[in-house]
């Protein structure tokens, strides 16, 4: 039987090219994808060239540092097409998401993302004691994705306080570094850099009607 795609991983242009159009084929035409909005949130919220790249990047980390990301923390799982999607080339030992689920989301597509994974989800506020507590309960994470709330003041809190549950020499993920619907995150992101505390790095495809902007995060030991 042939292989799927994320069965495998080659670090070369033709690779890559093979996985921006398995992206292209999950999201929306607004974002580069094939697809039209259906509205019924079915799709990925993924720029199809950001995430292949930030794709290549967690790849490119672990094998330069020989430390393979096991343990996902999702902060912000929507219907976790997006953590569906990472988890098939990364295939995680152990995925802890949350959500408050506020945005729409399709109960169908939610289900489906919520199968044949090794995840514990966690419902509620991210910045809550609560939500909090649960997270620490459950371990230390490799790879950390804040995508929740996206104002200035929730994604400061979310770092501030998730990135305590980061492993040595894991990697933190951050959407809408440069999304001009949300100013905030990017503001947040250039704070970062002034520190100088940290080595990041950001993929971003101006192409299209819609940017995100996917940030990477490693601290400088
Ligand atoms: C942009 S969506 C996440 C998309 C998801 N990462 C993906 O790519 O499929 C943002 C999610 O964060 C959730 N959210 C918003 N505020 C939150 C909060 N304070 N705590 C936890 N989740 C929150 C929303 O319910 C929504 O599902």
């Amino acid at each position: 039987m042939k292989k799927y795609i994320y069965d495998r991983f080659e670090f070369t242009k033709k690779y890559h090219g093979e996985v921006v159009e398995f992206i292209k084929h999950n999201t929306n035409v607004e974002i580069g994808g094939y697809r039209i909005f259906d509205g019924i949130g079915t799709h990925l919220m993924q720029s199809p060239y950001e995430f292949a790249d930030f794709i290549f990047a967690l790849k490119k980390y672990e094998k330069d540092s020989g430390k393979k990301l096991r343990r996902f923390l999702d902060v912000g799982f929507s219907a976790g097409i997006n953590n569906t999607l990472i988890n098939k080339f990364f295939n995680f030992e152990e995925i802890v998401a949350l959500d408050i689920f506020a945005a729409q989301i399709n109960g169908f597509t939610l289900k489906g993302n919520l199968t044949h994974k090794n995840l514990t989800l966690v419902c509620g506020d991210s910045t809550s004691q609560r939500v909090l507590n649960i997270v620490k309960a459950l371990g230390t994470y490799d790879f950390i994705f804040i995508d929740a709330n996206h104002t200035y003041e929730f994604v400061k809190k979310d770092f501030e306080n998730y990135k305590t549950f980061l492993n040595k020499g894991g990697v933190i993920g951050f959407h809408d570094v440069d999304c001009p619907d949300w100013p905030g995150i990017n503001k947040f992101w250039n704070e970062l850099k002034a520190t100088g505390l940290y080595h990041q790095q950001e993929f971003v495809c101006r192409d299209y009607l819609l940017q995100y902007g996917i940030g990477m995060l490693t601290l400088k030991s």
